[in-house]
């Protein structure tokens, strides 16, 4: 499983690490095995309480969640114990997929995420306003892109958004793809508000900032499928929903996510997190301006054959950068 380290071994306990301080450990139960997340301190039972409390009421006909079993206090800190499934964090999957399978994997999951009967809602906007404010009274030091991308938040029609079940922390690191193909989320977040465009937008966080693979180094295989399935992902939403606007307001909330890692961030992450902003102001003006390529129709079903000729249009600058063709399975 990708992103998670085995720290020690016992008989019958395995301990995982994720980013987030939490104990995840997996248990084996004699004729079952458990996942145990227990929380990182007393201050953090509220929110791993939210988080619990997501992952319980979350339901999809197609996205499957882990079953929970137990939740209790261990010495004060909150721990719940849930399915263990077995299988491989998307981010990891990813790496090893051919990029017909990505498109295939990708058609099939996009639409359960669009969430296609969800309205826009006009106090939406109010939610966002409220926490770009805060926000920006955080973040103290403020360079011209920083600016820049207030002055851009703070002029946008939030009520664009559409109000939904939600994930609220949808990278890569967080679905489970198990051995028959299919979908799990873990580590729900509790988010300010609710839409299915905040879990595209952190999607988008993997597409274009590569931040599951943030402590990783660079590799250009990972880049290009990672640039396939979010050309997948593009092409369906322009589609399936409303065309251009959806897909400004989820760079929007982008822009939005990185602006709220800047409180948190060491110098060396800012600087990144600052070109982050200045390549997501440039991708929201080129969609404004109707600079982006909209791609043609989606075939039928299984309807790679269209996406791939689109990314093989894009994929020329990236793959000749690479003299191994094998990259491009
Ligand atoms: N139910 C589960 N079944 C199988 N593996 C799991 C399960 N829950 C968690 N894991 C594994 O443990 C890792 C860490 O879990 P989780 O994402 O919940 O922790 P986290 O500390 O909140 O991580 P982060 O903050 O980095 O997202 C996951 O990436 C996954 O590999
Ligand atoms: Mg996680």
């Amino acid at each position: 499983m990708h992103g998670l380290k085995v720290l020690m071994y016992k008989k019958s306990k395995k301990q995982l690490i994720g980013h987030s301080g939490c104990k995840v450990e997996l248990i084996d139960k004699g004729n079952y095995f458990a996942v145990r997340k227990t929380s990182c301190s007393i201050d953090y039972n509220k929110r791993l309480k939210k988080q619990l409390d997501k992952q319980k009421e979350f339901r999809h006909p197609s996205i499957k969640v882990p079953a929970i079993f137990k939740e209790g206090y261990d010495r004060d800190l909150l721990y719940f114990e849930m399915e263990y499934i077995k299988g491989v964090t998307l981010s990891k999957k990813i790496e090893d997929l051919t990029t017909s399978q990505i498109i295939d994997k990708m058609s099939v999951f996009i639409p359960n995420i669009l969430n296609c009967s969800a309205a826009y809602d006009p106090e939406a906007k109010k939610y966002f306003l409220k926490k770009i404010n805060e926000l920006n009274e955080k973040i103290l030091k403020k360079n011209k892109t920083i600016l820049k991308a207030f002055e851009y938040l703070e002029n946008y029609r939030w009520d664009k958004i559409e109000k939904s079940q939600c994930h609220g922390d949808l990278t890569f690191e967080n679905i489970i793809v198990s051995a028959d193909g299919t979908f799990w989320f873990i580590d729900f977040l509790d988010s300010f508000y609710s839409s299915w465009m905040i879990d595209a937008a952190k999607l988008f966080q993997d597409f274009e900032l590569q931040w599951s693979y943030r402590y990783l180094q660079s590799s250009k295989n990972r880049e290009i499928r990672l640039f396939i399935a979010k050309e997948t992902i593009i092409k369906y939403l322009l589609e399936i929903k409303k065309g251009e606007g959806t897909l400004l307001s989820i760079y929007y909330i982008l822009l939005l996510n990185i602006l709220r890692i800047i409180p948190y961030s060491s110098d060396n992450l800012l600087d990144y997190l600052c070109i982050s902003l200045d390549k997501v102001l440039n991708i929201i003006d080129d969609i404004s301006n109707k600079k982006i390529h909209i791609p043609e129709k989606v075939d039928t079903v299984p309807g790679y054959s269209s996406v791939l000729k689109v990314i093989n249009k894009s994929l020329g600058d990236i793959l000749n950068e690479n003299t191994d063709n094998s990259m491009c399975r």
